[in-house]
């Protein structure tokens, strides 16, 4: 681990700490093995070379964090300076992490383990955009099928897909809008921009990657694996 003492502008929180139930493997998600390493080693990896990134937190799964810490060890990943505990929630595991992050910090990128292939172009997109004055950036990808309410079994309503989208990550952040957003009630929150949103911040999008894909079950491992 890093911990120069110098205080860079941009963090990187990598959530980790979720179960991956619907992996259904006998350890966390994030150790799942994806070419030969852990799940977690690609984006530790990746946004420990990223130049725009000057220090990482992951927040690990509970009995983790020896674990967590080892890895970026083994990976030369200088930039991670701390590895928390996470949380039963995913905004949780974000919350413990971003306790780590100091006061001095600019901007705040957060990134899923479960999405391994993030790369510097993505990061380098959503940093712009937070120097256009917007509070937040997010990948977006179109809704390819259509999208219906349903209540018990049945339709209750078809919904205008027009102007939705599906959100990825890594999702960038000003801290202190951040920090906002994480001060308030972070129940139902399935990503950070959402708590943004919930706080009255902006949220810019930037076109998402088929690539950031979320490793959910067996067949997206396999499928990412054959990406990499
Ligand atoms: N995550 C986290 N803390 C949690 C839950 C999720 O840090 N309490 C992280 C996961 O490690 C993952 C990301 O949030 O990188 C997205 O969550 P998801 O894909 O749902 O992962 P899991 O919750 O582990 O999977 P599952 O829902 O199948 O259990
Ligand atoms: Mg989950």
């Amino acid at each position: 681990m890093g911990g120069s003492g110098e205080v860079g502008a941009t963090w990187a929180v990598v959530a980790a700490a979720g179960t991956g139930e619907r992996l259904g493997i006998d350890r966390p998600k994030a150790f799942a093995a994806l070419g030969g390493r852990p799940l977690l080693a690609e984006s530790l990896d990746r946004l420990d070379r990223c130049e725009l990134i000057d220090a990482i937190v992951v927040a690990a799964p509970p009995e983790w964090e020896e674990p967590s810490i080892l890895l970026a060890e083994e990976l030369a990943a200088s930039k991670v300076v701390a590895c928390v505990t996470g949380g039963a929630k995913r905004a949780q595991s974000v919350a413990a992490a971003l306790a780590e992050v100091p006061e001095e910090a600019l901007v705040v990128l957060v990134h899923d383990a479960a999405r391994p292939l993030v790369d510097d172009a993505m990061v380098q997109r959503l940093l712009a955009l937070l120097g256009e004055g917007y509070d937040g950036a997010v990948p977006v990808l179109p809704v390819a099928d259509t999208l219906k309410r349903v209540r018990d079994g049945v339709v209750v309503e078809t919904v205008d897909r027009e102007d939705l989208v599906a959100a990825q990550t890594p999702q960038a952040f000003l801290a202190p809008a951040l920090r906002r957003a994480f001060a308030g009630d972070l129940t139902g929150a399935t990503d950070c921009a959402s708590l943004v949103e919930r706080a009255g911040g902006r949220v810019a999008v930037v076109a998402g990657d088929p690539r950031l894909l979320k490793v959910t079950t067996p067949a997206d491992l396999a499928l990412v694996e054959s990406w990499l």
